[in-house]
């Protein structure tokens, strides 16, 4: 079964949007594999989006990831990467469509509720960055 990793932002976890962001997760069919709430060290947030280490706003957004708690998800389902993407949204969420949760949650650009790997390969590296295999509970 295919697993993306979701992160509920500090942002929305901050605004009190855990409950229905959570909610739609599993009202679309995803399983909860993995779950927790943490504060990201600004060590750790540099990390997880090292990908992004030369781009202008990777101060910005490491400062914000690590600002308060964040509650990284291990989802599962079929298509769990398009699928959590097509859910979420666009990253900005003045392009976000209609229904989507950044588009109902998301602030801004950079305050934008959620997070959700870009590839089955990304999933399967930034599960593995917050949970240890016996932390993800299998569906199946
Ligand atoms: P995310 O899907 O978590 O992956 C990288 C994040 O960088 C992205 O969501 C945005 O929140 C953030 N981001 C992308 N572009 C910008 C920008 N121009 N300014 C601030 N943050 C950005």
């Amino acid at each position: 079964m295919e697993r993306t990793l979701a992160i509920i932002k500090p942002d929305a976890v901050a605004n009190q949007h855990s409950g229905a962001i959570i909610a739609r997760i599993e009202k679309a069919g995803f399983h909860i594999a993995a779950m927790k709430l943490v504060r990201l060290t600004l060590a750790e947030a540099e990390g997880f989006y090292a990908v992004h280490a030369e781009r202008p706003f990777f101060g910005e957004l490491t400062e914000f990831m690590s600002s308060g708690a964040c509650i990284p998800l291990v989802l599962e389902k079929e298509n769990a990467v398009a699928d959590w993407r097509t859910l979420i949204g666009a990253t900005n969420p003045a392009d976000a469509a209609e229904g989507t949760i950044r588009k109902d949650y998301a602030e801004s650009l950079g305050r934008n509720a959620v997070h959700g790997s870009d590839s089955v390969e990304n999933g399967i590296k930034e599960a593995n960055y917050f949970f240890a295999e016996h932390e993800i509970v299998a569906n199946r």
